[in-house]
């Protein structure tokens, strides 16, 4: 599934460090010195309420548009000190996008459009064709591969999305709100090609509101006002870190998840797993059992 070599997990592959970004006038503030580093191989889901800089953070890793402040380094290549020429090519053979609406183009058919994303980066039209074709495989569409996007459910046309953002082999795939239009089938279909694209050692960054969702990843990166708050890793949805899904129901706090989850510093990606607290002194009135730092 993915055609490169098999990520080494030791090795961040990409590293935001203090990223700010202002949009117009009156200055929105949208990023206030975000940092993130995300492990080679890693899934992890960003999660923050409306505004908070998600969406922003994305399109800086992308590439599509330029911090005020800041430094994105992507497979170990710093982003800012690139031209617009050098930044296309980096973006082409370094990351894939998925968005929340699709964006296919609606009179071309499902393999059509995974092959134009491959035909524009260079590929010629044979080559391009069956790289679409076994990629709608893979992601078991290839039986829908001559319908326009029209005649394919909302799961179907996110796969066929998903199949155009790989279709040049990215090393980083990047999601914001890829179930965001989906129903609770179709978000299942798409979370679990992500899980599997990631079982496959694809790394992934993807943005959701949906706690159910976020705990399908690695790890749950949460931002706030612009800035990575924190960031935990657990798969088990106990320890999904989520003040503000659009869910309902309480959010879970870091410190009262019944799992133990580890906690990932998200400038260092430092990782300290957390037990519970033994001190009877500090028990929790609602009951709920604490946690504390076991180090390193
Ligand atoms: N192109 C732009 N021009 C002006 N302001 C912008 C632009 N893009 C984003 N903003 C502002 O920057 C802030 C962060 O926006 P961003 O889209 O990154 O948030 P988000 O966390 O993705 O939110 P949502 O969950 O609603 O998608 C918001 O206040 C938004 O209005
Ligand atoms: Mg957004």
């Amino acid at each position: 599934m993915v055609d490169h070599p098999p990520p080494d997990p030791g090795v961040p592959h990409l590293v935001v460090r203090g990223l700010r970004k202002t949009y117009g006038a009156p200055p929105v503030r949208a990023l206030r010195g975000a940092d993130l580093t995300v492990r080679a191989g890693e899934f992890v889901a960003l999660m923050g309420p409306s505004g908070s800089g998600k969406s922003t953070l994305l399109h800086l890793v992308a590439g599509l548009d330029r911090a005020d402040e800041g430094t994105v380094a992507l497979a170990g290549v710093r982003t800012e000190e690139l031209n617009s020429t050098k930044l296309a090519r980096l973006r082409r053979r370094h990351v894939g996008l998925v968005f929340q609406f699709f964006h296919l183009i609606e009179h071309l058919s499902a393999l059509e459009n995974v092959a134009l994303a491959a035909l524009i980066a260079g590929c010629r039209p044979t080559e391009a064709t069956a790289r679409a074709r076994d990629l709608l495989d893979t992601l078991g569409l290839l039986d829908r591969a001559a319908e326009r996007p029209g005649a394919l459910s909302g799961g179907q046309r996110q796969r066929v999305a998903i199949a155009r953002a790989l279709a040049n082999q990215p090393t980083l795939l990047l999601a914001d709100e890829p179930t965001g239009a989906l129903d609770s089938a179709g978000a299942a279909e798409v979370l679990d090609l992500f899980r599997r694209l990631h079982a496959a050692g694809q790394t992934i960054l993807m943005v959701t509101h949906n706690r159910e969702v976020a705990a399908g990843a690695e790890r749950v990166v949460r931002m706030r006002d612009g800035c990575v708050v924190d960031s935990v890793v657990d798969s088990g949805k106990d320890s999904v870190v989520d003040g503000e899904s659009d869910d309902a129901g309480e959010p879970v706090d870091p410190l009262v998840a019944p799992s133990g989850p580890l906690w990932v510093d998200a400038l260092t990606g430092r990782r300290t797993r957390l037990r519970p607290r033994t001190d009877a002194g500090d028990a929790d009135p609602g009951g709920a059992q604490r946690y504390v730092g076991s180090g390193p």
